[in-house]
């Protein structure tokens, strides 16, 4: 790419790593024009590609010559949520190595700490009590992983080398070896009706907004415990709380949340057995994604077709 060649990528609403997807650019990418402030009407036609995480309503509408929109996450619903998104522009999900490692991290980490009960070992030991502590063997105890995509796939081969029971759930039909698969909303219950532990990892879309709710969880055994890693709106939060105190629900793990931060005052901080992680689940490796772009960026105006390209129709 020659300086003259280069397009201009915009930064819209690119979130707290915004100083170091600078540097990260402007390091891998350096024949790129980096534009961080919606610049003057003239100038607006020269912005080809945007980079984005969470835009402001409104705001990449204003350029009317982008060709494509390069989301920072796996999840681009903070994108999807500007109404006046504009229409005929592809939209590039991230898929990320570094990203999908550090969720399969995350869910074995919280699979295990539930499976375990690890807190009981630390409440324990912050008495100077020395208890002896049973649990199931992993082939007694049944996994279901929601959302068998780039993520929950990854987590599924990992989890089946420690041969827990594994079940699987997605919207279109799925064959993963050693995952009893479900699929689609009518199937649902029967997934849920022996999953000890739950692991969401679903995109938030009109169909996956509200479903982790007081319907759902009575649909698993008694005492489950949830893992959301997928989006906080995805979790009715006030039925999460009364299935906790019901013991329908014996202990969750949430990184995303309807709001966040985690406001001082919700009760999830205080609510016993519910473990909060701040929506860092997994992040993207900045130089690993600024290079993956460019490589798109080089693609596209060569001609090739972009990669990971969202279905906006699904939402994901
Ligand atoms: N907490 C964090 O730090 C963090 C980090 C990364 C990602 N995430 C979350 O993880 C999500 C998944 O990422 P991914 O890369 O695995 O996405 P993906 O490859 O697009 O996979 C999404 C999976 O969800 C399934 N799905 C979507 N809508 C569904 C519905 N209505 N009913 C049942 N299944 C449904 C899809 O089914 P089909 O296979 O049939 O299409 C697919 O299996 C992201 O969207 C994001 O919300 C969170």
């Amino acid at each position: 790419m020659t300086k003259t060649a280069s397009p201009a990528l915009y930064f819209a609403g690119i979130g707290s790593r915004a100083a170091e997807w600078h540097r990260v650019f402007a390091e891998v990418a350096p024949e790129l024009r980096l534009v961080d402030h919606l610049p003057p009407e003239p100038e607006r036609a020269g912005m080809r590609y945007a980079l984005a995480w969470k835009p402001k309503p409104g705001e990449l509408q204003q350029l009317p010559n982008l060709q494509a929109i390069f989301g920072l996450g796996a999840g681009v619903d903070g994108i999807l949520a500007d109404p006046t998104l504009p229409a005929g522009v592809p939209l590039v999900r991230m898929v990320d190595p570094g990203l999908t490692q550090g969720m399969v991290e995350y869910c074995l980490w919280q699979v295990l700490y539930h499976h375990r009960r690890f807190w009981e070992t630390e409440d324990a030991q912050s008495r100077r009590h020395w208890a002896e502590q049973y649990y199931p063997a992993p082939w007694d105890r049944s996994v279901g992983i929601m959302g068998l995509g780039e993520i929950g796939q990854a987590v599924a081969a990992h989890l089946t080398t420690f041969k827990f029971k594994l079940r699987g759930w997605s919207r279109s039909a799925k064959k993963v070896d050693g995952v009893d698969c479900f699929a689609g909303p009518e199937s649902l219950p029967a997934f849920l009706s022996a999953c000890d532990i739950v692991l969401c990892l679903l995109p938030l879309t009109t169909e996956t907004r509200g479903l982790l709710n007081a319907d759902f969880f009575a649909h698993l055994p008694m005492g489950a415990a949830i893992i959301n890693a997928g989006r906080g709106a995805q979790v009715n939060e006030a039925d999460l709380l009364a299935a906790m105190k019901s013991g329908r629900i014996g202990s969750a793990t949430l990184d995303v949340f309807q709001t966040e931060p985690l406001p001082a005052d919700h009760p999830f901080w205080q609510q016993e057995r519910l473990f909060v992680t701040p929506h860092n689940a997994s992040f993207t490796d900045a130089k690993a994604a600024a290079t993956a772009i460019r490589q798109q960026i080089l693609d596209h105006a060569a001609g090739k077709p972009l990669q990971h390209v969202v279905d906006r129709r699904r939402g994901y």
